[in-house]
């Protein structure tokens, strides 16, 4: 394993991290149903080859991720890797909110302090819970009696509100969606520099956009050289950068598990070449002028109060770009609710780190495949 400098917080991390939002599952309609034996033994697997770092959240897996992390902990996993998870600042009411859940995650994690605490999915609205509800000053107190060691962010909104952010606090790290693909979406290429320019750590969410990226539109495909896998590219365009302390992977199987070792294994700063850094932005050329709704399928905006299954439903308009219409229909037919469905309620939109006008593109969903 390679390990990189975290900021300036002293703490080197492995150049790989464990991220446990899609942990494999038994009943892939039942994001609760987590194959703990399975997911215990991949996590404990990457902890044995370096990894170092795992990262979780109070919601993901429906609040059980949590608790599947501090099973992985136990029998001395604890003292080999550091812990992530994020308090959900859009369930914030009150101050006292904070040393509630944090405490309630203690309890889940089996531990008695968490190493890296974020306040997840950071906006502007929910930046103004921050102020409001003085998470600030909690989390430093968190920080001075020990429950967390180092504060962060994760984000997900314009460059400006970014930077914000990242002046608004003597933060120790951030967490940012970034790839290939989006070099200029949310923080960016310029957030991810600006933040390291202040000393912060950055840890790199969504580095295969949701896994859209292991197997890409064709034409995306025919611009990578088959010397690497698209998995590999899209991982390697980030170890490349100084910048980046941590890539962060949502790994579902044992074999994506050691692929992404193997790679984290040869990766360094400086590994490609600039014909690779100009084909990506090639490929990344071709991926935009595909009308592809931006959906990640981090399945925030679920469950639907209409039983729409939202990822899958993007995931079929997709394919109408990126595999042809026979092939998106096929998928489009096994879903048990069609985009026709949605009543425009909108409180899958509030949920969004995306920003997808969901409501609007079932709208156009229903005109594509009638
Ligand atoms: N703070 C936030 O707001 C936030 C938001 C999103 C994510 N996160 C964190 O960041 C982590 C990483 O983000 P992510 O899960 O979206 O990462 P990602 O790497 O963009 O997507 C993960 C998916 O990529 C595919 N994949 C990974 N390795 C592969 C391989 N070697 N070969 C083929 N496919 C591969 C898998 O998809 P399939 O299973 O479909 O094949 C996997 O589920 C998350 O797990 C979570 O911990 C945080």
């Amino acid at each position: 394993m390679q390990y990189r400098k975290f900021g300036k917080t002293g703490v080197e991390v492995s150049a790989l991290g464990f991220g446990a939002m899609r942990l494999p599952v038994t009943d892939p309609t039942d994001n609760k149903s987590i194959d703990e034996k399975e997911a215990i033994r991949m996590i404990r697997n990457a902890i044995d080859h370096g990894v170092n770092y795992v990262d979780t959240a109070y919601p993901y897996h429906g609040g059980l991720s949590e608790v599947l992390v501090g099973k992985a902990m136990q029998d001395g996993y604890r003292e080999k890797a550091m812990i992530a998870t994020k308090l959900p600042v859009w369930m914030v009411k009150e101050e006292a909110d904070f040393d509630r859940m944090l405490n309630e995650q203690l309890e889940k994690l089996q531990t008695d302090y968490v190493d890296f605490y974020l306040l997840h999915a950071l906006n502007k609205d929910r930046w103004n819970t921050v102020e409001d509800c003085h998470l600030l000053k909690k989390m430093k107190e968190a920080k001075d009696d020990g429950r967390i060691r180092f504060a962060g962010f994760s984000f997900h909104d314009d460059l400006e509100t970014f930077k914000k952010i990242v002046d608004s606090y003597d933060w120790d790290f951030c967490q940012i969606q970034f790839n290939y693909i989006n070099l200029d979406y949310q923080a960016g290429m310029e957030g991810l520099r600006y933040a390291a320019s202040k000393g912060l750590a950055v840890v790199i969410m969504e580095p295969l956009l949701g896994g859209k990226l292991a197997v890409p539109p064709v034409q995306v495909q025919k611009a990578l050289p088959d010397t690497k896998t698209p998995v590999e590219w899209a991982l390697d365009f980030l170890w490349n950068l100084p910048e980046v302390s941590l890539i962060l992977s949502g790994m579902s199987t044992m074999q994506q598990t050691q692929d992404n070792l193997t790679y984290a294994d040869r990766s360094h700063i400086g590994m490609l070449s600039e014909d690779d850094v100009e084909m990506l932005k090639k490929a990344k050329h071709i991926y935009d002028t595909m009308a592809i709704v931006p959906c990640t399928k981090c399945a925030y905006c679920m469950p639907c109060p209409f039983g729409l299954d939202i990822p899958k439903t993007f995931e079929a308009y997709n394919q109408t770009a990126t595999k042809g219409m026979d092939i998106a229909k096929e998928l489009y037919a096994t879903l048990e609710k069609k985009a026709d469905a949605c009543k425009k309620c909108h409180h899958c939109e509030k949920e969004c780190p995306q920003n997808i006008p969901i409501s609007q593109v079932m709208t156009d969903i229903v005109k594509v495949f009638s």
